[in-house]
């Protein structure tokens, strides 16, 4: 899927805040190697270099426009080796002491297999930590589900497509990680967004789960679908009286030490 790092971007201090809450719980002091899993535009991939800067980072993602611009900005005394390549088929030169990965694993499927492959990719005492978002039962998404279920063609266009898909229970990832590695630590956050703008609800879903959608439609479908989308999510997430929307949304931390 192409992304759009302006849009995505749109909400980069909202998006960075769960990043920054799973670096916060690493165990992890002077790795030599460190690799950021889906790093989009590379905000997480400079921190975790400023954070271990003996570290051999490597921000790898698949998409062109969002290593681009992962690239483009400057990331002083911090070197960064920048790869696209896919997840699902990555597999570490050599062993890594850090496997991060923020609001990205989402976007593969088969957690049984990946996760462990993984935890394979880690040197000893060797830590992955990732970040999915769990709110796909949130109106936000299944509103967005309802649109599409209404369009039989865009339902069958979006088979092929990746999507953002709903991970599994804490427990589903403790059970699969627990055999593999000597600690997991799995906990939940629902956050409060506090949103300002004209339908931010969709302004941020058009930056993530709502893209592969919009472009499986036609031009002159896109625009009804947002219409209904939009209209849908005003009445899920009414204005404050201060004019602010509040988005709940929940994600999954998993921290596993090999
Ligand atoms: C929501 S963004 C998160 C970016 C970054 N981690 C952050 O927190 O700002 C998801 C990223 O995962 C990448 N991604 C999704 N599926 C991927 C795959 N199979 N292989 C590599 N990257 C993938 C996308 O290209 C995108 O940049």
């Amino acid at each position: 899927m192409a992304w759009d790092p302006g849009q995505y971007l749109k909400f980069g201090g909202e998006r960075l805040r769960p990043a920054l809450d799973l670096l916060a719980r690493v165990p992890v002091e002077s790795p030599a190697r460190v690799v950021d899993l889906g790093c989009g535009t590379g905000s997480i991939t400079r921190i975790l270099a400023a954070r271990y800067p003996r570290a051999a980072v490597t921000g790898l993602d698949g998409s062109a426009e969002m290593l681009a611009k992962a690239a483009k900005e400057p990331t002083p005394g911090e070197m960064i080796a920048w790869e696209q390549a896919d997840i699902a088929t990555w597999t570490a030169r050599h062993k890594v002491d850090l496997v991060y990965s923020n609001a990205a694993l989402q976007w593969l499927k088969g957690h049984e297999t990946l996760f462990p492959h993984l935890v394979d990719q880690l040197a000893p005492d060797g830590v992955l930590a990732v970040q999915m978002p769990r709110n796909h039962g949130a109106p936000s998404h299944t509103l967005m589900e309802a649109e599409i279920a209404r369009r039989p063609k865009l339902a069958e266009r979006l088979k092929s497509k990746p999507r953002s898909y709903p991970p599994g229970e804490p427990g589903y990832y403790y059970d699969l990680l627990r055999p593999r590695c000597a600690a997991v630590d799995i906990w939940q956050t629902e956050y409060l967004h506090v949103l300002a703008g004209e339908d931010p609800v969709v302004e941020w879903t058009k930056g993530t789960a709502l893209k592969p959608v919009l472009d499986a439609l036609e031009p002159d479908e896109r625009d009804d679908f947002l219409a209904e989308y939009k209209s849908a999510c005003r009445n899920a997430y009414k204005p404050r009286p201060d004019g602010k929307t509040l988005f709940p949304f929940r994600r999954i931390f998993i921290v596993a030490v090999k």
